[in-house]
């Protein structure tokens, strides 16, 4: 028996709190889950805490609010479950339990039950340690199938047969990647192989579900090597075959194509080299921005493997994965497909000759999404060949040069200087017409070549000093017309 330091309940007064309630009902109850895990983990109690208690979970819940001044946050009385919200914490009191299952179906029929019972419907060792709360057992951890040694060699199992926990809930085959990526942690080869052989159970899985856990291997630290194990386990395919897709070669005549898997792969690394707090979003258009190769491949006798229009088909495509998974069909969508559709061309635009409106027209369908389009095509250039390297990257520059270049033009064209046409015209009594154009493009030039402020005070002085020699037809005197800088370093 394990009987860990009471110094815990010191630094943590919640835990005194949930002993109180324990021991007043009577009710034997446990620390368990991630809480425990983390907590051997880091030394730290996290915030979201789950709490298993022999008996009435309301009742626990009830008398815990009582004590902390609240009141039940929320209650799920059909899966013996009651949530309090205090301080920091989230605490989830749940009823120890038997869950019964079905094959087809992902609901299971919960009732309580003995400890023993609650033991063995965890999903994986290292989430299956227990810390008792009430008196009688207080600080003793229960460690039945072996979690602490597991944590140590940082290994993911199931506690009973792998076939029986991932078909009880096969969103938890989701899971062990997830933990595994988390943590740093390898699935134990019986565990993994378990995952093979039950992948195609996912189908059962809601798309809400799948997507929540996909979304956290996505923002994992190593979400590489997490996709590498969705790929590798057959769990891939069962909800985005279209990514699943991307792997694998093909040859004709002695010509073989990328592997677009491992280069779709490598992008999303090479990306978050670059920008590792890469948004959500960014990493799903890495992770799409190929999906029209597999379907638009063909092989040319001139021009070998060409993947012809995959940007335009792979952007229809992202519509159709984010209804299938019930993600978001709003601007998030959007921008996705944006980016997936616009990543071939920026290196189009490199050269020289390329028109203005060529690059105003980039700049205008990308919109506030260009430095991430930028960014998603320079982590879009895997070539080994160090000089073809440089030569993209460099041609990247340029088309932001470019960007800015225009930018900077049709910003210079739009300008409009602080004294507008009515008061030109009604400082000197005129009627609308070129005299008016006149004087106020020269003010425009005289803020564009620096000579005055863009202000309001200085524009109005310089109208009063040029206007004279306009309306008289006189050319504007030289001293005038230079910038002070200028006058300096020729005098
Ligand atoms: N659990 C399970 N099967 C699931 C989900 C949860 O067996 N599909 C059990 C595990 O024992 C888990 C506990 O319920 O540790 C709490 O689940 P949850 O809060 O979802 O995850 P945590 O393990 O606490 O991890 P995290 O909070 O980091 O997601």
């Amino acid at each position: 028996m394990t009987q860990l330091p009471l110094s815990l309940w010191e630094a943590e007064p919640i835990l005194s709190h949930l002993s109180a309630v324990a021991d007043e009902l009577q009710q034997p109850s446990y620390l368990v889950g991630g809480c425990v895990r983390d907590y051997f983990l880091t030394g730290s109690l996290v915030p979201s805490i789950d709490v298993v208690t022999v008996g009435n979970p309301t009742l626990f819940a009830e008398r815990l609010a009582q004590r902390l001044g609240t009141t039940i946050a929320a209650e799920y009385r059909r899966f013996y479950v009651a949530v309090v919200k205090w301080d920091r914490y989230e605490i989830e009191i749940v009823a120890s339990r038997r869950e019964s299952y079905t094959p087809d179906s992902r609901n299971p029929t919960v009732e309580p039950a003995p400890l023993e019972e609650d033991f063995i419907r965890r999903d994986f060792t290292i989430n299956a340690l227990y810390i008792g709360l009430h008196q009688q057992e207080k600080g003793v951890l229960l460690d039945k199938f072996g979690g602490i040694r597991d944590l140590l060699a940082k290994v993911i199992r199931t506690p009973t047969d792998p076939a029986r926990t991932f078909s009880d809930d096969p969103l938890r085959m989701l899971r062990a990647v997830r933990f595994a990526v988390r943590l740093g942690f390898d699935i134990e080869p019986k565990t993994y192989q378990g995952i093979i052989d039950e992948a195609y159970r996912l189908q059962i899985v809601s798309p809400e579900r799948i997507v929540e856990e996909f979304h956290k291997i996505l923002m994992s630290p190593d979400p590489v090597r997490g996709l590498k194990l969705l790929y590798d386990t057959g769990l891939l395919k069962q909800f985005l075959p279209e990514v699943a897709a991307l792997a694998g070669t093909e040859m004709q005549q002695g010509y073989a194509h990328k592997d677009n898997f491992a280069h779709t792969l490598k992008v999303l690394e090479q990306l978050l080299e670059q920008r590792p707090d890469a948004s959500l979003w960014l990493r799903w258009a890495a992770l799409l921005h190929d999906i029209g190769k597999p379907v638009t491949k063909r092989f040319d006798e001139k021009l070998g493997w060409t993947f012809h229009l995959h940007e335009e088909v792979g952007a229809k495509m992202v519509k159709s994965i984010f209804q299938r998974l019930h993600l978001p069909l709003d601007e998030r969508l959007k921008y996705v497909q944006k980016l997936v559709r616009l990543h071939g061309r920026p290196i189009g635009l490199a050269d020289e000759g390329v028109t203005d409106s060529a690059i105003r027209r980039l700049a205008a369908e990308a919109g506030e999404a260009l430095e991430d389009l930028i960014l998603l095509c320079r982590s879009d250039v895997t070539t080994r060949n160090p000089r073809r390297r440089d030569r993209f990257l460099q041609n990247f520059d340029r088309v932001m040069q470019r960007v800015r270049e225009v930018q900077e033009k049709d910003n210079l064209a739009r300008f409009q200087p602080p004294i507008r046409g009515d008061e030109i015209m009604k400082t000197f009594g005129l009627q609308p017409g070129a005299l008016v154009g006149a004087i106020k493009e020269t003010i425009r030039q005289a803020i564009l070549d620096g000579i005055i402020p863009n202000e309001y005070e200085a524009a109005r002085a310089y109208m009063h000093q040029i206007a004279p020699y306009i309306l008289s037809g006189k050319p504007v005197p030289e001293e005038l017309r230079q910038n002070p800088q200028d006058k300096k370093r020729q005098g």
